[in-house]
């Protein structure tokens, strides 16, 4: 039986932030929910989450299925891990440490940790990671791969601190070890915090072996403390989701323009071309086009349609298959028909679109009216004629074709014209006699 503990409810002063750091999103979701998410992948038997109390905890849970326990003081990872030892309720288990704020970790990053366990049954395990830029990580002090202490940062001479072994802060414990060393912790250190590195050290004095073990993956454990850590962490997320959406048969012109969330799903033989993000909860088909600089979110866009290039998609925006949707056009809360086109600069807002109808260039659903929205609807085969704005509530009926201009507030019956705007009239060589008494005029003024 295995338990995850995530550390969650340190203060995270060095963000600057009012949002308490592991909630900062990457890919969209909390940096916690990653490692949450991981927790729960992996079958831990109980997952535990040591939170702040300012940490709003159904924000913390949104459904998850965890043990929320609360650091009431933030005295450090020692204090931390104390406070979570008073949920487990088996004693005859282990413990995997996680961070909530290491949110890169991937399965096959703990698989060392978890093999190293075969063969040390009864150790205090540490994952390590060997890194160029060693930043402000614990580091570890080793002989063969027992590791004699964790010496922080701040506490770490010169020399130590040219040591590029680190701490990535997960470790597989025994309870009954970390029972035994977390109440013989001390604050006495450049932080003035319960270091849980310090059992490590501890663990000697008290006839325990600790160990490490290498990732051969240091990008997986990246630790975020600052804003500029979570830009790296968001990159490396980043990098690693285009990768796994070009190898699963999505096309990515400029891989490096286009970013994803965590949730984003893209059928075969999609091509995305640059400058493309995608926010939470996109759905994409087969054989679709996003052209470049198109923002989609909470959408679906069915296969074969085009979206772009300039096509903004938000919430509840559902693109029929083949359908095509081109620059300068918002849609929300609409759906659009079968090979029905809105090519250009155009608002729908809670719209119904049906099959092959065409939405001419500036096109304007007037859905709100300062304090509710209303739906319009556009039947099957109908033609929306150049700037046109439809007041809704109104429906235009299949088939029927809408004047361009026209400002319509009555519904437009099936396979009819619709018209409304002022009748035109010519004034025969009006505008030859306005130039020539124009420039009489300006002649004799000089
Ligand atoms: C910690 C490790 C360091 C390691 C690094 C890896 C310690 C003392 N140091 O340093 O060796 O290289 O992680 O990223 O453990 N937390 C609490 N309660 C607290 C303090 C912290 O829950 O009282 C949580 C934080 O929210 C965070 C995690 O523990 O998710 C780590 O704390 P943080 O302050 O970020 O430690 P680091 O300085 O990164
Ligand atoms: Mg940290």
């Amino acid at each position: 039986m295995t338990t995850a503990i995530i550390l969650a409810a340190g203060m995270g002063t060095r963000m600057n932030s009012s949002l308490p750091k592991v909630l900062h999103p990457i890919g969209g979701k909390a940096m916690v929910h990653h490692v949450i998410d991981l927790a729960q992948t992996i079958q831990m038997d109980q997952v535990i989450v040591v939170a702040s109390p300012y940490l709003d905890q159904n924000k913390l849970k949104s459904d998850r299925l965890i043990d929320v326990v609360v650091q009431e003081d933030p005295k450090g990872t020692g204090d931390a891990v104390r406070v979570a030892l008073s949920a487990v309720a088996d004693d005859e288990q282990d413990i995997l440490i996680l961070s909530g704020d290491v949110p890169l970790i991937e399965f096959e990053t703990l698989q060392p940790l978890f093999e190293k366990r075969q063969s040390c049954p009864h150790d205090l395990l540490v994952l390590a990671m060997r890194v160029d830029d060693p930043r402000q990580y614990g580091r570890l002090i080793t002989d063969g791969d027992v590791v004699s202490e964790i010496v922080e940062f701040k506490d770490a001479t010169p020399e130590q601190r040219d040591i590029n072994l680190c701490n990535a802060g997960v470790y597989l414990v025994p309870v009954k070890i970390l029972r035994r060393l977390i109440p013989q912790l001390s604050a006495e250190n450049a932080a003035g915090e319960l270091y849980l590195t310090d059992c490590i050290a501890l663990s000697q004095e008290n006839g325990f072996t600790a160990r490490y073990v290498e990732t051969p993956a240091p990008e997986t454990l990246n630790g975020v403390n600052n804003r500029a850590e979570l830009a790296q962490a968001e990159q490396i997320m980043q990098k690693r989701w285009r990768q796994r959406m070009m190898l699963s048969g999505v096309t990515l012109l400029d891989p490096d323009s286009v970013y994803f969330s965590h949730d984003t799903i893209i059928g075969k033989d999609t091509i995305i071309h640059p400058h493309v993000t995608f926010g939470c909860g996109v759905i994409i088909g087969n054989d679709v086009t996003v052209l470049p600089f198109c923002h989609m979110a909470q959408c679906a866009v069915n296969a074969g349609a085009s979206i772009g290039p300039f096509a903004h998609l938000r919430t509840g925006a559902v693109i029929g298959e083949q359908a095509a949707v081109g620059n300068f056009v918002e849609i929300k809360d609409t759906t659009l028909g079968a090979k029905a086109k809105v090519k250009h600069l155009s608002y729908l807002g809670n719209a119904q679109i049906g099959a092959r109808a065409n939405i001419g260039a500036g096109t304007i659903t007037c859905n709100y009216d300062g304090f509710n929205k209303s739906p319009t609807y556009v039947g099957e085969d109908a033609f929306v004629g150049s700037n046109t704005s439809l007041v809704a509530p109104v429906q235009i009926g299949e088939g029927a074709i809408v004047a361009a201009g026209s400002v319509i507030t009555d519904n437009v019956p099936e396979h009819s014209l619709g018209i409304a705007r002022q009748q035109q009239t010519n004034k025969p060589v009006w505008a030859k006699n306005f130039r020539t008494t124009a420039s009489e005029l300006k002649k004799q003024k000089g």
